[in-house]
């Protein structure tokens, strides 16, 4: 629905065409790598998090250094990539979905040579951005990889047709911040490891706490992104938000639906922290070491014992 394909429209209904051109969509790759790649770096920080904390308390020790050096491993592969398909994802956007990166910059104005908004606020009354702070250039080089390259502003969407802005500007910049945190702690941890101090660096194992939730963070700032970016549209520039109700259905249905799964989602969530902070509390399973039982009696077989003296056996 974010980059529909496959599709005819016939008396204004939808009807597949080609299943396949359905499913894989232009955004799709992108999509599917970005987001499973940011499930696995999210889980990976929890494990992170959890070794630091093992190895803080100087509990199961052994386990935690396993832990923490595997998955650190783990992550010097996967943060990189998932910054450079995050990058290849808003090659894609620009391309399929423009006015949703031009909200995402918070660039009101068709440029070229555009400057990166670290901050602003952007001000859609009056279509400019308040308090920003530019990298000149930036922009242009990171979203057409080139220096002169040219996006376009929201003035050249009706202003019915251009999303929210304030929302998708901040939750980029979170999702994009969380990922370069990830990358300083990936690179601090192979200075650590070159110092032999990866497990003692107090400092560096409180980082690896901290960093415990932040996946979870970056993932919710991603979707909130993709999400708020594609207003007004359900199905991109088919379906209006506004007019996805099914007329059989009235409002009071959706809400109450919605409602049944705050609730259900209030109790798993909780349960869930619940019981995992359980098991993380109680520290892996330490396998018990086999002991050969003693046995007395008479040995079924001769004891060939061998004596050696002066390298001879006698
Ligand atoms: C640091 C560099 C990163 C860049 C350049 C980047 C870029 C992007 C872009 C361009 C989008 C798509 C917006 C759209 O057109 O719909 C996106 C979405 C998303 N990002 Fe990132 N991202 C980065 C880091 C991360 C990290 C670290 C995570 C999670 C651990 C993450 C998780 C997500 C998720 C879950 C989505 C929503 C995907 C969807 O629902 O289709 N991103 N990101």
């Amino acid at each position: 629905m974010q980059t529909p394909s496959g599709y005819e429209v016939i008396d204004g209904r939808f009807f597949p065409k080609d299943w396949l051109d359905v499913i894989f969509s232009p955004s799709f790759p992108y999509r599917l790598a970005h987001t499973v790649t940011g499930f696995f770096v999210t889980t990976s920080f929890v494990v992170v998090a959890i070794a630091a904390w093992l190895l803080r308390r100087g509990q199961s020790v052994e386990e935690g250094r396993v832990m923490l050096s595997m998955t650190l491993w783990l992550l010097t592969f996967l943060v990189p990539v998932q910054i450079f398909v995050g990058d290849q994802h808003g090659l894609n956007t620009a391309k399929y979905q423009p006015a949703k990166l031009a909200a995402i910059e918070a660039r009101w104005d068709t440029e070229r040579s555009f400057p990166l908004a670290l901050f602003a606020i952007p001000d859609p009354a009056h279509e400019i951005n308040r308090y920003a702070i530019e990298v000149p250039y930036l922009g242009s080089l990171i979203l057409t990889h080139t220096l002169d390259g040219e996006i376009k502003g929201l003035k050249e969407f009706k202003p019915e047709d251009r999303p929210p802005v304030a929302i998708p500007f901040f939750a980029f910049r979170i999702m994009v911040g969380i990922g370069f945190l990830m990358l300083a702690v990936v690179a601090a941890s192979w200075w650590l490891r070159y110092r032999h101090s990866l497990f003692d660096s107090r400092w560096f194992l409180a980082l690896c706490m901290a960093m415990g939730p932040l996946g979870f963070v970056a993932v919710l700032a991603g979707w909130t992104t993709t999400e708020v970016g594609r207003q007004p549209w359900t199905v991109y520039g088919l379906l209006r938000t506004v007019d996805s109700l099914a007329p059989s259905l009235r409002g009071g249905d959706v809400l109450a639906s919605l409602l049944a799964y705050m609730v259900v989602y209030l109790i798993i969530y909780p349960s869930a922290v619940v019981i995992a902070a359980r098991l993380v509390r109680k520290g892996p399973d330490v396998a018990p070491v086999a002991s050969a039982p003693i046995e007395s009696g008479r040995p079924s077989a001769p004891v060939h014992v061998e004596l050696v003296q002066e390298g001879k056996s006698p």
